[in-house]
Order: structure tokens, then C-alpha cells, then sequence
């Protein structure tokens, strides 16, 4: 049974999983305005994982007995600049992540949920991943300079998960 502050925490992380999906989308549909396809596939397979996340805390939730609360997602941007600046917006909101996932782990800690602290064991696997994989290209993208179609090119062969 989880206890009523970890069921908070985790209907939040929830609303996190989704919003990070529904701003991967936006940057998505920018990409296809700005005509860069591959940006926007690999943006779009970035959103459905983010909705496998937030799918995951759920099931979490409801199998430990909890009631998931599903909260309202803000609108994101419409405009993201440059494909650097997509990029070090995917970084930083990761970063962002990877503190709430950091958060979370130590609140189960103090309440001895041992459960919800193997459950987080994935996702903290997943941060490393996560950031890695947006630095990674960020650092592509600032090298590309006029050469980012050619990136481009190649972030579009990116599978679904
Ligand atoms: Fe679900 Fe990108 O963290």
C-alpha cells in the first residue's frame, strides 16, 4: 500500500512523464515547420517514450493499491529557436527530470517504501540515458553548423522504442 505523501509525489511525476511528452510533440511540430523531419521523428518517438514513463508510474500506482489523480498539463512554447537551441531545451528539461526522479527515490528512502524504490531504480537508469543521449547530439549539432541536414538525416532514422 502506498502511503498517501508517496501517492502524491508519484501522481506528480505522472503530470511530469506527460508534460515532458506534450513538449517533445510541440518541439516536434516546430521541426516540421522549420523542415526538418528528422528532428522531428526522433521528437516524436522521444514523446511516446515519455508517455510509456508516465504509463509506467501508473500502473505502479494502481497495482500498490494507490488512486493515480491525473493533473493538468500547461500549454508548451510554440517556438524553439535554433536546432541548438531545441536541443539544449531537451538537456536542460532532462536535467530537470532527472532531479524530480532523484527527489522521488529519496522520499521513498525516508518512508522505507521499498517497493516504489525499485520501481525508481528503472528510471534512474533511464536519466543516465535520458541526458546522455540529448547531450550527445547537442554537441553534434553545435559541431554540424551548416551540415545540420545531414544530421538531420540521421536523427530521422531513429526508431519507435
Ligand atoms: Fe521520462 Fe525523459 O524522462
Amino acid at each position: 500500500m502506498l502511503s498517501k505523501s508517496m501517492q502524491k509525489a508519484l501522481n506528480g511525476q505522472i503530470q511530469k512523464e506527460f508534460a515532458s511528452s506534450y513538449l517533445y510533440l510541440a518541439m516536434a511540430a516546430y521541426c516540421e515547420t522549420k523542415n526538418l523531419p528528422g528532428m522531428a521523428t526522433w521528437l516524436k518517438v522521444q514523446a511516446q517514450e515519455e508517455w510509456g514513463h508516465g504509463m509506467k508510474i501508473y500502473e505502479f500506482v494502481n497495482d500498490r493499491g494507490g488512486t493515480v489523480t491525473l493533473q493538468a498539463i500547461e500549454q508548451p512554447p510554440a517556438e524553439f529557436g535554433s536546432p541548438v537551441d531545441i536541443f539544449k531545451g531537451v538537456l536542460e528539461h532532462e536535467q530537470k527530470i532527472t532531479a524530480a526522479i532523484n527527489d522521488l527515490y529519496a522520499q521513498a528512502v525516508k518512508e522505507n517504501d521499498y517497493a516504489t524504490q525499485i520501481m525508481l531504480q528503472w528510471f534512474i537508469t533511464e536519466q543516465v540515458e535520458e541526458e546522455k543521449n540529448a547531450s550527445d547530439i547537442l554537441e553534434l549539432l553545435k559541431m554540424a553548423g551548416e551540415h545540420v541536414i545531414v544530421l538531420d538525416h540521421r536523427l530521422g532514422k531513429r526508431g519507435a522504442a
